[in-house]
C-alpha cells in the first residue's frame, strides 16, 4: 500500500549533515548546521550544564512524573524574565503567558497553530530570505506565508527601505516574523534606530510581531543586548509572541528545550490564551520533556550558575567573532578576489558568504566542505586549524 510513496529530498540544512557523515575524507568539514564546535572541532557541553545535571541527579526527591501541559512553571517564569528583563511591564502586570515547548521550532509551531485558530488574520510575513524551516512550520500550522524584503545582495546588508515598504503595504493585522537578533541565514540585523522605526510602523499598522529568538547571548555575547529588539516591543503596551530556544545559548540542542511567550493586554486575556494553548499542545505531544527544562531552570535561578553560564556563553560568542576575523584576514592575505568585509560585519552564528550554489557544490566535491546551498556557513563549525582549508576552497571557487 505504500509502493506509490515518492522519496522526499533531504532537509536543506539537516541533510547537509547526512551527506557529511557519509564522506570518508579526513579533510571533511561540516559548516552546514548551526551547532557550536570547540577549537578542536568537537561538540561542547557547557560546564555549567554538567553541574546542573549533577545537582539534578543527586536530588533524590526528583521524579519522572508528567509535567503540566504547558511545562515546568519555574522554567516558564525564568524564560520570560530572561528574554524580557524582570522589570518588563508584561511581567510586572502578569499579562504574559509562557509555555515550555520543543525548542524554537516547537515554540513557533505551537504559536502558529494558536494564531491560526484564534487570530483574525492568517497571513504571516517572513523575511526574504529566512531560516529554511519557517515557511514549512507556519504553512503546516495553518497560516498563509508571504515574505517581506530583508537582504540586499548588492550591499550584503539590510534592504531597509524594501522592508519598510513591504510592511507598510501588508494588510492591517498581519503577523510579522522578526528574528530577534543574529538573523539566520544572513547575519544582518537592523540597528537599534532601525528597530525603533520598525516598531513604530508595526504598531501604527496594527501588525502582530512574532519574534524568533534563537541566539540570545550568542550574537554579541550579552544576553541583554541581544534581547533589546524584543524588549522594546514588549514594553510598548502592545501584544507580541516570542519563541525562545536554548539550543545554541546553553548548547542544549538535542534536549529540545524552548518556550513560547504571548504578551497580552490584560492578565485575564493571558490566562484565557494559556487555556487555549493547552488545547493546541495536548493533542500534539501531550506535555513537554522534563530534563532539559530542569537544567535551564536550575541554571537560571541560581546566581552563581547563572554567572558561570554568562561567562561560558561569552566565550562561545567571542570564539565565533574571532573566527570571522581569522577567515577575513586569511582571504585578504591570500588575495582572494572580492570584498569580504561582510564576514566581519555580519553577526551571530552564520556568514552569508555570497557564494552561489555551483560554487558551494564545487567546494563540497573538491574540498569536502559541507554547507547549505545558499552559501551560508556556520562560523561556529570553524576553527583556527580549518580556516586555511576553507580559504583555499573559497579562493578556488571564486577564481575558477
Ligand atoms: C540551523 O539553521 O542550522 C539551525 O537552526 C539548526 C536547524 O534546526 O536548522
Amino acid at each position: 500500500v505504500f509502493a506509490h510513496v515518492v522519496r522526499a529530498p533531504e532537509d536543506p540544512i539537516l541533510g547537509v549533515t547526512v551527506a557529511y557523515n557519509k564522506d570518508p575524507s579526513p579533510a571533511k568539514l561540516n559548516l552546514g548546521v548551526g551547532a557550536y564546535r570547540t577549537e578542536e572541532g568537537k561538540p561542547l557541553v557547557l560546564n555549567v550544564v554538567r553541574k546542573a545535571e549533577q545537582l539534578l541527579v543527586n536530588d533524590r526527591s526528583r521524579v519522572k512524573e508528567y509535567l503540566p501541559i504547558v511545562g515546568l512553571a519555574d522554567f516558564n517564569k525564568l524564560s520570560a524574565k530572561l528574554i524580557l528583563g524582570a522589570d518588563s511591564p508584561p511581567i510586572q502586570e502578569n499579562r504574559i503567558t509562557t509555555a515550555q515547548c520543543l525548542s524554537g521550532t516547537g515554540s513557533l509551531r505551537v504559536g502558529g497553530e494558536f494564531l491560526a485558530k484564534h487570530y483574525h488574520e492568517r497571513t504571516i510575513y517572513i523575511p526574504q530570505p529566512t531560516w529554511g524551516n519557517h515557511t514549512k512550520v507556519f504553512t503546516l500550522a495553518g497560516l498563509s506565508v508571504k515574505s517581506y524584503r530583508y537582504y540586499d545582495p548588492a550591499t550584503r546588508g539590510l534592504n531597509f527601505q524594501g522592508l519598510l515598504e513591504d510592511l507598510r503595504s501588508a494588510p492591517a493585522g498581519a503577523i510579522v516574523l522578526l528574528h530577534a537578533c543574529a538573523h539566520n541565514p544572513t547575519g544582518v540585523d537592523p540597528t537599534l534606530e532601525q528597530w525603533e522605526q520598525i516598531r513604530q510602523l508595526v504598531r501604527s499598522r496594527g501588525l502582530l510581531p512574532f519574534f524568533d529568538s534563537a541566539y540570545q547571548g550568542f550574537a554579541s555575547g550579552s544576553l541583554d543586548a541581544d534581547a533589546e529588539s524584543v524588549r522594546r516591543f514588549a514594553a510598548d503596551g502592545g501584544e507580541c509572541l516570542i519563541a525562545q530556544s536554548y539550543a545554541k545559548n546553553m548548547g542544549l540542542y538535542g534536549e529540545r528545550v524552548g518556550a513560547l511567550s504571548i504578551v497580552c493586554k490584560t492578565a485575564d486575556v493571558a490566562s484565557k490564551v494559556e487555556s487555549q494553548l493547552k488545547l493546541v499542545i495536548r493533542p500534539m505531544y501531550s506535555n513537554p520533556p522534563i530534563h532539559g527544562a530542569s537544567i535551564v531552570a536550575t541554571i537560571l535561578k541560581d546566581r552563581d550558575l547563572f554567572n558561570e553560564w554568562t561567562i561560558e556563553l561569552k566565550a562561545m560568542a567571542d570564539r565565533i567573532i574571532s573566527m570571522r576575523h581569522q577567515l577575513f584576514e586569511s582571504l585578504r592575505a591570500k588575495g582572494t578576489p572580492g570584498d569580504w568585509s561582510h564576514i566581519i560585519k555580519q553577526i551571530g552564528m552564520f556568514t552569508f558568504t555570497g557564494l552561489n550554489s555551483e560554487q558551494v557544490a564545487f567546494m563540497t566535491k573538491e574540498y569536502h566542505i559541507y554547507m547549505t546551498s545558499d552559501g551560508r556557513i556556520s562560523m561556529a563549525g570553524l576553527s583556527s586549524r580549518t580556516v586555511p582549508h576553507l580559504t583555499e576552497a573559497i579562493h578556488a571557487a571564486v577564481t575558477r
